[in-house]
């Protein structure tokens, strides 16, 4: 086909701001940022449906042909205007039509997958220091100043099994080279994602309980199980249907090396013994709330599977972990889904604790030893995710 009749559209995935006096465009789902002139906005309002190169040159004819020609490229390459027929149209319509109701808020979603990850695990903590905001930390608890204080009784918490579990949960980053045992899988899945029941509402029909809670019970939440050293089962990636408590197997593709480039090349998940890899579809909870607040209430219930996993792990005297540094592309191509209709939102990962440690939670005083963790909000091993320094070019 002729270049003049090829056929563009503006990206559904755009939104525009400005940053010190320098207008930006950003395409959400490609993470693209780019800095052009204001002219660029007349240009992108004209390719709001089907458009060519030709109809283009007639509607800007004040313009020297050459200069149009050149602009309407850049913003094919940056991404801000697409082809029809093109993979990337065809996504970029998916995304629009699965997100219309959350869009652009929800956009937020799309903008903050993928992010580079750096490994700061071999950095003193003098030079750790040296990249931290120069301004003071804020204050870790705040007190409301000029109004009565009221003292609380004390808490005599008795010595039982719940308060011992909830006192002994920690985030664990060293494991046993020993397999999980499949049982304890099967609890872990049973306890965290398994049903405990159906709710029949007139309205709604029939919905899940779990033993977490979930906004308007909706339960957009889906669990895949990495297993990577289960005995009695092969390593893979594997689906679990809470209805059917059983697991699907997607592919046999489960490395430790696998495990520690979904979470961001952080090494200590490549002894884990096994990652509970969390998404969600979005359609379950959109599909009532047609409004993007909505989509707090998917990562909330993200959180509380998250906790429940934690002391459920916790409880069967397992090492836990959580983990939201991922790399989320990478995660749903091998678990085969899209990342729009449904997307990895959070990983949570266990093993057996290392050898020699105890199995069973720890009496509550056990747990107040101040280490690394406490010193620096998590490990010195954490990956932090780069500071956001948009691309900018100018077009
Ligand atoms: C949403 C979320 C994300 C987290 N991501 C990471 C992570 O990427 N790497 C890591 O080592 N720990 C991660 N953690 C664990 C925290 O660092 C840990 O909870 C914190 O240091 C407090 O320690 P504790 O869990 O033992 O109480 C995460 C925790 C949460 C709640």
């Amino acid at each position: 086909m002729q270049e003049r009749m090829i056929q563009l559209r503006r990206t559904r995935s755009l939104f525009a701001y400005w940053r010190d006096g320098r207008l930006l465009f950003h395409n959400f789902a490609r993470r693209l940022t780019v800095s052009a002139n204001p002219i660029a906005c007349e240009v992108l309002d004209f390719f709001d449906s089907w458009r060519t190169f030709q109809q283009a040159a007639v509607r800007f004819a004040d313009y020297t042909p050459g200069s149009v020609r050149s602009s309407i490229s850049q913003l094919v390459k940056q991404g801000l205007l697409v082809v029809n027929g093109s993979p990337e149209a065809a996504e970029d319509r998916r995304l629009a039509k699965e997100w219309s109701a959350w869009l652009p808020e929800g956009s937020f979603h799309f903008s903050t997958k993928d992010p580079p990850y750096v490994d700061f695990s071999n950095w003193s903590v003098a030079r750790l220091k040296s990249i931290l905001p120069k301004t003071q930390a804020p204050k870790i608890f705040k007190t409301v100043k000029g109004v009565a204080k009221r003292l609380l009784p004390a808490c005599a918490a008795p010595d039982s099994e719940f308060i011992r579990v909830l006192m002994a949960r920690r985030t664990h980053r060293r494991f046993s080279k020993e397999p999980l045992p499949l049982e304890t899988v099967s609890q872990l899945l049973r306890l965290v994602w398994g049903t405990t029941g159906y709710l029949h509402t007139p309205l709604f029909g029939k919905l899940l309980r779990k033993t977490s809670p979930s906004g308007g019970a909706r339960h957009p939440g889906e669990v895949y199980l990495m297993a990577l050293r289960v005995k009695g089962l092969q390593a893979g990636l594997y689906h679990y249907h809470p209805g059917g408590h059983h697991l699907e197997r997607i592919s046999t593709n489960a490395t430790p090396e696998k495990a520690w480039l979904y979470c961001g090349r952080q090494r200590y998940v490549k002894d884990a013994a096994a990652l509970f890899l969390m998404t969600a579809i979005f359609r379950r909870t959109m599909w009532k709330y047609g409004y993007a607040r909505a989509y707090r209430v998917v990562l909330l219930d993200a959180g509380h599977l998250c906790q429940t996993f934690c002391l459920v792990a916790t409880w069967l005297g397992l090492a836990p972990f959580c983990t939201a540094a991922l790399k989320d592309t990478l995660i749903e191509r091998d678990l085969g889904i899209d990342g729009i209709r449904e997307s990895v939102l959070y990983v949570a990962g266990v093993g057996l604790p290392p050898d020699g440690s105890s199995r069973k939670p720890a009496p509550a005083s056990a747990r107040l030893r101040p280490g690394i963790e406490d010193y620096f909000g998590a490990t010195a091993s954490t990956i932090f995710s780069k500071r956001r320094s948009p691309r900018r070019e100018s077009q």
